[in-house]
């Protein structure tokens, strides 16, 4: 969604604002704008990016130590010049950038358009500064206070960021539901909606807690609740560097992200098993053994590529240690009445740690008694903070909009805890659970030659690019990937694409299929080999165009396929960390061919922290 930056203290703030809100842009990516206080509040917006906001700006009075910027993702009113973010008040003193949506805008803009207020943007930011110049002018409070009244007055999720034309020594930052956080330089302090602003500055830093207000002023930091409780801020040491959220010679994150896999699976699994022994060594299993040693049943919940992960650990958790599971989209389950209690756990996927319906529905979960476990990748997230335990998934930052390292750093973690919940409920020997660790071991190398199929993928791509359909098809652990693949190729290429369970094509989707239609396939060597081939035959029967991805030295498929693409031989609880790749790989390359922006997809956002 939106992203934040502001700054105060000795150095020029503009620099700072602008590569920071490229560093944000993934997060949004239809307005951006700054406001920099020197004397005057200046403010420059525009729709589209960071780069058609420096052409605005150029030539302009652009000195300041204290400012703010946004990147916008449109919520309320549609990406335009006056809807961008930042907004002022009334009398042009107070200036806000929001992330989040005020849920009841409506209510409080219409008791404000009563006492004469006029608003200029259709936004529901507006509303907010235009609330706390009114407390401000009916109560006479400080500033501070007016925040702290407004933010009482609010329903929804926010971050802001406020500054004053009549106070330059100050900056206001608070949040509810979506993540603020705040750097502490020397003399200087930024604020932002991730780290990555930031981290270039200082490494010190503190994560607002929902509901929580960080003044800074005349140089010292301050936090208190919006009850008007005092809070001292947790100041920790930012674990990211630079060269994480930097392109390292790509030309896409994307393509970044893809490559290094090897790595972020080896970091994902890092220290947490014993091969020699078939131990584990992860907090969560250990402290709550006794919960899953009596456990009934799991829930998963995750939206995007981290259901798709979420599905991956169903076949996991029933395979490998005979728990029942049920996958949910987060935003479903939180708005039915599951059936849930203290003998259920909730296992919470998300990359971000922010997705709005993930933690509302941990929330939920929460609060009918279940323990919630959060696998997430961004350290210190509101996920991971809300949940009872978990896991990281150590992916590294993920600055490309369609996820890729993040969902194979999930698949592992997700091996590592079904592996665990079998050891402790006894399902599995100390001598199987090494071997599967020493297979487990061996996948990093493997994902490095699966990318070796890269040159081919590009030849498919741009023999593909121009297909108006793909349909993805798996059985068993394929199944998730073929939705994972097709996803990825709707996100970045913008060409509609299916992923469907191979048995069920002829229930429906048999009957797209034309020479025109591609017709990916994973059919790798296992149970399912010889179903899948007989899927593969319904499609060529119908002259489809088979692009198959196969296991090394397959010849079988190889024999009825226009395309195959190898992967190395792997356990079938493995074979999604490595089928998967070539299909990132090819919606890359065809997104790529297209001409499509890839890191940044129209009308997507890195991370919803809306529902
Ligand atoms: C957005 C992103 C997806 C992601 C999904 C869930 O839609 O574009 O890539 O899979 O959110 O995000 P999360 O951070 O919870 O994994």
């Amino acid at each position: 969604m939106c992203g934040i930056v502001a700054y105060i203290g000795p150095r020029e703030a503009y620099p700072i604002l602008i590569k920071g809100l490229k560093r944000l842009e993934y997060r949004g990516y239809d307005s951006a704008g700054v406001a920099l206080l020197n004397g005057v509040m200046r403010i420059y917006k525009t729709k589209g990016k960071v780069s058609d906001l420096e052409h605005v700006a150029e030539g302009h009075q652009l000195s300041a130590h204290l400012g703010m910027g946004h990147t916008r993702w449109a919520t309320h009113g549609e990406p335009n010049d006056v809807n961008s973010h930042p907004h002022l008040s009334q009398d042009g003193s107070l200036a806000i950038i929001h992330n989040g949506i005020i849920e009841n805008y409506g209510t409080l803009k219409e008791a404000l358009l009563e006492r004469g207020h006029v608003f200029k943007s259709d936004t529901d930011s507006e509303v907010l500064v235009h609330l706390i110049e009114e407390i401000r002018k009916n109560t006479k409070v400080e500033l501070d206070e007016a925040v702290r009244l407004a933010l009482c007055e609010v329903v929804g999720a926010y971050a802001i960021v406020i500054i004053s034309k009549d106070d330059p020594t100050k900056l206001i930052g608070a949040r509810k539901g979506s993540p603020l956080v705040v750097g502490i330089g020397d003399g200087e302090y930024f604020m932002a909606s991730d780290a990555s602003p930031i981290v270039e500055y200082t490494k010190d830093v503190t994560y607002l807690e929902d509901g929580e207000i960080a003044f800074i002023k005349d140089g010292k930091l301050s936090i208190k609740t919006i009850d008007n409780v005092a809070k001292t801020p947790f100041i920790q040491t930012l674990e990211m560097n630079l060269e994480a959220i930097e392109k390292g010679g790509y030309t896409h994150f994307m393509l970044k992200e893809i490559h290094e896999q090897p790595k972020s699976i080896y970091d994902s699994l890092r220290g947490r098993f014993d091969t020699s022994t078939g131990n584990f060594a992860m907090r969560s299993l250990k402290e709550y053994a006794h919960k899953i040693k009596n456990l009934k049943r799991i829930i998963i919940v995750g939206c995007g590529t981290s259901w798709h992960a979420g599905l991956v650990a169903e076949y996991l958790f029933e395979d490998i240690a005979r728990i029942p599971v049920e996958v949910e989209y987060a935003s479903e389950f939180r708005y039915r009445n599951p059936v849930i209690g203290e003998d259920d756990l909730v296992i919470a996927i998300s990359q971000s740690g922010e997705t709005a319906d993930t933690l509302a529905a941990i929330e939920m979960a929460k609060e009918k008694g279940a323990t919630v476990f959060g696998v997430c990748n961004v350290v210190g997230s509101s996920i991971p903070r809300a949940s009872h335990a978990g896991a990281y998934t150590h992916a590294g930052p993920e600055i490309g909009v369609a996820s890729t390292k993040a969902f194979t750093a999930q698949v592992s973690v997700m091996i590592l805890l079904a592996l665990g919940f079998a050891d402790i409920k006894g399902k599995k020997s100390k001598s199987e659970l090494r071997n599967i660790m020493a297979e487990l071991d061996a996948i990093p190398a493997k994902v490095e030659t699966t990318l070796k199929c890269e040159d081919q993928i590009k030849e498919l791509a741009k023999k593909y690019k121009d297909s108006h359909n793909f349909l993805y098809l798996g059985r068993g652990y394929g199944f998730p990937v073929a939705l994972e693949g097709a996803l990825k190729l709707k996100e970045i290429s913008y060409i509609h694409a299916e992923g469907y369970p191979a048995a069920e094509m002829k229930h429906g989707p048999i009957a797209l299929i034309d020479e025109e239609m591609p017709v990916v396939v994973i059919a790798t060597k296992n149970a399912h080999y010889e179903k899948i081939i007989s899927n593969i035959q319904e499609v060529k029967a119908r002259k489809g165009k088979i692009i198959a991805i196969v296991t090394e030295g397959d010849t079988k498929v190889r024999a009825m396929a226009d395309y195959v693409i190898e992967i190395p031989d792997a356990p079938d609880i493995m074979v999604p960390l490595l089928a998967t790749v070539p299909l990132q790989l090819l919606s890359y390359y065809i997104a790529v061919e297209r001409g499509c922006n890839v890191d940044q997809p129209r009308n997507l956002a890195k991370s919803v922290t809306v529902e």
